[in-house]
């Protein structure tokens, strides 16, 4: 490793945007932040973040999380009682990705309903979904949607459709919005716009946005009181987190304008891939996925890693992130790369 943390010789990580490491600025903001014991709501730092949030966001309340997982835990947890019911999306993270925590930890049940092709879910299959009053049945109380969903943008159409079959059910709305800020992005809406289409949501400041750590969950006043206490349940109130949101606060100042570089950057990654013979090649906002033939999967890897490149080792499809620590220098490497290999 050198200083920076780079394993030694690498250019380019493009296994995910979570690989981004505060710059000399978002430090000067950390090391500079004013902080105190947010356990007892004294942390100035911490308060700003919430309020900021909740002003852009128009929701009432916020609280600040270590990460996204436990914000999402908490936000089902607000939601939900033991032997209740969430209905999400079966490629959605909170189900795939999060040690299914809403079950372990929550004793939620989880109905994963097949998301359609773009990441949506089809507000029929949702209503299909929403169990009858009846003791034999879990009782239906929260619909978890995501966006993005893998880099894929959903319009606020459908975002908006699928809540409303749920509201008009009794059921709540969670939206594990890790994303948000790419998905409004490329929306061109204001951040209002799609945060009306759920109750409570999920901000993640690690990922694009280049915060080392902390996301944020918004929503009602209520729900962000037993949000609060779920967070404590959780292990995740923190004392002078103030360091990290001063991180976060610089990031929703300086940081959310580059995103939409960083989808150009996919988007240009994407057409270099498309003309050689990598296989499927998938790309939305930050994100792309392209299926090689799996005999290729191995040598691709450590071809790639020896030109200072990482990619993801997920298959059969291998995922690829753009983000803020990507330069163009960067990018031009890696698609050189990928011709030396595919040549
Ligand atoms: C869509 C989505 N939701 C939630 C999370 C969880 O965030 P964290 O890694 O901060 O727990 C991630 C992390 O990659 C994610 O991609």
């Amino acid at each position: 490793m050198n200083s920076t943390g780079d394993a030694l010789g690498c250019v380019c990580d493009l296994r995910s945007d979570t690989m981004t490491r505060p710059d000399d600025a978002m430090r000067a903001a950390i090391s500079t932040a004013n902080v105190g014991d947010d356990v007892y709501g004294e942390d100035p730092s911490v308060t700003a973040l919430e309020a900021r949030m909740a002003q852009m966001l128009d929701k009432e309340a916020a609280v600040f999380f270590p990460t996204g997982t436990q914000s999402n835990l908490a936000a089902v947890m607000a939601h939900c009682g033991r032997g209740d019911e969430v209905i999400i999306g079966d490629s959605y993270h909170i189900y795939c990705d999060e040690a299914a925590g809403a079950s372990v930890l929550a004793g939620v049940s989880m109905n994963a309903i097949a998301a359609d092709l773009d990441g949506a879910l089809s507000p029929a299959l949702v209503a299909d979904n929403i169990k009858d009053d009846d003791p034999h049945y879990a009782r239906s109380r929260l619909l978890c949607l995501e966006n993005t969903v893998g880099g894929q943008v959903i319009s606020l159409t459908k975002m908006q459709a699928a809540a409303q079959v749920a509201w008009n059910s009794g059921l709540a709305v969670h939206l594990d919005g890790a994303r948000f800020f790419n998905a409004i992005t490329v929306l061109g809406c204001r951040a209002t716009d799609l945060a009306k289409c759920a109750d409570t949501v999920s901000v993640c400041l690690s990922k694009g946005l280049g915060a080392p750590a902390g996301s944020v969950l918004l929503g009602p006043q209520a729900v962000m009181s037993q949000a609060r206490r779920n967070r404590k349940i959780l292990g995740g109130a923190m004392r002078q987190a103030g360091v990290l949101a001063a991180a976060g606060l610089y990031a929703l100042d300086n940081n959310i304008p580059d995103l939409a570089q960083d989808h150009a950057r996919a988007a240009r990654m994407g057409d270099a891939l498309r003309k050689l013979n990598v296989g499927e090649v998938k790309q939305g906002s930050n994100m792309l996925f392209f299926t090689p033939a799996p005999e290729h999967h191995q040598p691709l890897g450590i071809h790639m890693a020896n030109a200072g490149v990482r990619i993801g080792g997920q298959s059969p499809a291998i995922r690829m992130v753009l983000h803020r620590d990507v330069t163009d220098e960067g990018l031009d490497t890696a698609i050189a790369a990928f011709r030396s290999y595919y040549s």
